[in-house]
């Protein structure tokens, strides 16, 4: 790993313009598990069945019962780790202009990234499904599910479930910051959700160089990417600081 975490920084330090595109494994660290691979969330429940807006429109209680609660309660518990620390060290170094996250734990804003595209939306909000009153998470009474806006409306959160659009401002402009990065940081995607994993296509096709840092292959690696740094994506943004505060 140590000659590929030299070469990387090397390309950190002459690239121009460097985005990172991050899933739940940059998480995974602080807690929140993943949806698929080991321990991952669609292991246990089918993302048809709670992650779609068609079956939480039909049944939101359930969707609540089985999924968000829980979702809700690791994310408010969850703090950044060394992964989100990284990238934000990257951006105070002017080395990362921008984080396009399918998270939605907030955690790279937490950790100090102050350029982040929430793709998915995030969990921090409740959004009235009649009157479209938005509520913080934390304000929510969840003594009965699913909860509900005082004009009677379900609250559901302020993500993007399957079957739901990606808001278009944030879709449009995470276009750009692919088609105009020559460097992508790509940190803990199993790169199978779209349009999220078009990203390091779109870069690629531009002429960036793609970067994959994750303990697994995925299908980028060989295809899309330039290279893959096996390992957890604290231990390996660790590394990478290192090196890039030893070349300073
Ligand atoms: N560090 C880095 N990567 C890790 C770590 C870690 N410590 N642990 C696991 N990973 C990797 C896994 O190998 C896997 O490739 O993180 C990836 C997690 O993949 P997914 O769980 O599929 O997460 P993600 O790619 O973000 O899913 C995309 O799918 O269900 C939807 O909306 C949801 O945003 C999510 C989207």
């Amino acid at each position: 790993m140590k000659d590929l975490i030299r070469r990387a920084a090397e390309d950190l330090m002459g690239a121009k313009r460097a985005v990172a595109l991050t899933g739940a494994g940059i998480s995974v660290e602080s807690g929140i598990p993943p949806f698929r691979g080991s321990g991952g969330v669609w292991e246990r429940i089918d993302p048809m069945e709670y992650g779609h807006i068609e079956t939480f429109e039909v049944n939101p209680g359930r969707v609540w019962r089985g999924l968000i609660q829980e979702l809700k309660d690791i994310i408010d518990r969850a703090s950044p780790n060394d992964g989100h620390r990284g990238l934000a060290r990257l951006e105070s170094m002017g080395l990362l202009d921008a984080v396009i996250t399918q998270n939605v734990d907030g955690l790279h804003q937490a950790a100090g990234s102050t350029d982040v595209l929430e793709f998915h939306g995030n969990c921090a909000w409740q959004r009235c499904m009649d009157c479209g009153e938005k509520v913080k998470s934390h304000d929510v009474d969840v003594s009965t599910l699913p909860p509900r806006c005082l004009c009677g409306g379900v609250f559901r959160p302020d993500w993007v479930f399957f079957g739901e659009d990606i808001p278009p401002m944030t879709l449009q402009r995470s276009q750009q910051l692919a088609m105009r990065c020559d460097l992508m940081l790509v940190v803990g995607t199993s790169a199978v959700v779209h349009p999220a994993a078009y990203m390091p296509v779109i870069a690629r096709d531009t002429g960036a160089r793609i970067i994959e840092i994750n303990p697994e292959r995925t299908p980028l690696t060989g295809t899309i990417s330039d290279y893959l740094i096996r390992g957890g994506a604290g231990e390996v943004m660790n590394a990478l600081i290192a090196e890039l505060e030893g070349m300073k």
